[in-house]
This record gives structure tokens, sequence and C-alpha cells, in this order.
């Protein structure tokens, strides 16, 4: 992120690196985000997840965004009222206009002093201009490790959801 004063120096269309983009989200659960048993709902914590997706799609293509779509999730501990939610984003690939964006789920108990992976998640997010007209998004830049077999993980997952798409297809004719 550059200081406003640098922005007309910038070139938005250069690739760049996902640190670049990263972000955190966090939240307290309250009771208006549980069932009667005080557990998280799914659908807010979904909800969350889109919200910090989005945030690491907008910081990396210095454009609007629409979710196209979410791949399955599992959500592997309850979280509790009272917990704390952090949820970490970063751009796994760029496509074209599209770009894989990788949530992970965390909940600390402050009573407990335990942090525990709640759900991980893969959004695609299509970037648009102001008329919802689809737009180029910069190249990334893989960096470490972790971040190149995303990268390359990324790829065999579009594979499969173009595949899935295509046979859903086949079948709803
Ligand atoms: C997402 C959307 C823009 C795709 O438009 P489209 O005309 O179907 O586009 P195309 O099939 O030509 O694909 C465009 C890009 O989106 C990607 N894409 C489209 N549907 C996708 C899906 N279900 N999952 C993942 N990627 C998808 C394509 O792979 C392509 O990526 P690329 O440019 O990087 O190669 C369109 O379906 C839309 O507007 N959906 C509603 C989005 C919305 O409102 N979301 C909020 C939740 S309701």
């Amino acid at each position: 992120m550059t200081d406003a004063s640098e922005t007309d120096h910038h070139d938005l269309t250069l690739p760049r690196p996902v640190r670049d983009s990263q972000s955190e989200m966090t939240e307290i659960v309250l009771p208006n985000d549980a069932n009667p048993l005080g557990s998280l709902l799914g659908g807010r914590l979904m909800h969350w997840i889109d919200v910090a997706g989005a945030m690491a799609a907008h910081r990396h293509s210095r454009s609007y965004a629409l979710t196209a779509s979410i791949d399955h999730m599992d959500f592997l501990v309850p979280v509790q009222v009272g917990d704390i939610v952090i949820l970490r984003s970063s751009v796994n690939r760029v496509f074209r206009t599209s770009m894989e964006i990788g949530v992970k789920v965390w909940v600390e108990s402050y009573i407990h002093d335990t942090c525990q992976h709640v759900s991980s998640a893969y959004l695609t997010f299509v970037a648009v201009d102001r008329e919802k007209h689809r737009v180029p998004v910069p190249a990334v830049i893989p960096e470490t490790d972790a971040e190149k077999r995303r990268y390359e993980d990324a790829g065999r997952r579009r594979e499969i959801r173009r595949s899935e798409a295509e046979r859903r297809r086949r079948h709803s004719v």
C-alpha cells in the first residue's frame, strides 16, 4: 500500500506480491451471531469469510469484485458466544479477470487460552468496473514456499471447478 500522494506514480497493472494484499479480520462472537445453544451460526461465519476474502481481492486488484463461487467448506470445531474469531485472507492465484482467494479461520478462547483452526475456504472473485464489466487483474507473485504451494494448488482447483461446472451443464439439459 502506498501513501495517497504516491499513487499517481504507481502502475496498478504491475504484478504484486501476495503479502501486499494479505488481510486479517477479527470478530468477537455476540449473542446475535449465535443459535439458541450459543454456537456461532454457520451462515454468519460464511458472511465473515466472504468479507475477509473481498478485502484481499479489492486490495490486490484495486477494483470492485464480485463473489463468483465459494468452494466446499467444513466447520471443524464449534465456536461459542464470547470467542474471538480471526480470519486471514490472501490471493492464491490470479487467472484473467478472476482470482482465487484463500481464507483461513481461527477461534481464540481467552478463557481457555486456546487457538484452533475452524475452517478454510477458497473463494473466486471476479474483478469488475463501476458498470460491472469484467476487468483484468494484475498477476500475483508468490514468494514463500506456502504461497508457491497454494499457487500450484489453485491451478488444480480451477480445473476441478471447470470440469464440475461442465458436468452440471451437461446434466441440466
Ligand atoms: C461471476 C460472473 C461475473 C461471471 O460472469 P460470466 O459472464 O459468467 O463470466 P465467464 O463465464 O466469461 O467467466 C469470467 C471469469 O469468471 C470465472 N468464473 C465464472 N464463473 C465462475 C464460478 N462459478 N467459479 C469460479 N470462477 C468463475 C471464469 O473462470 C472467468 O475467469 P478468468 O477471466 O480469470 O478466466 C457472473 O456470473 C455474475 O455476475 N455473477 C453474480 C455475482 C454476484 O452477484 N455475486 C454476489 C453474490 S450473490
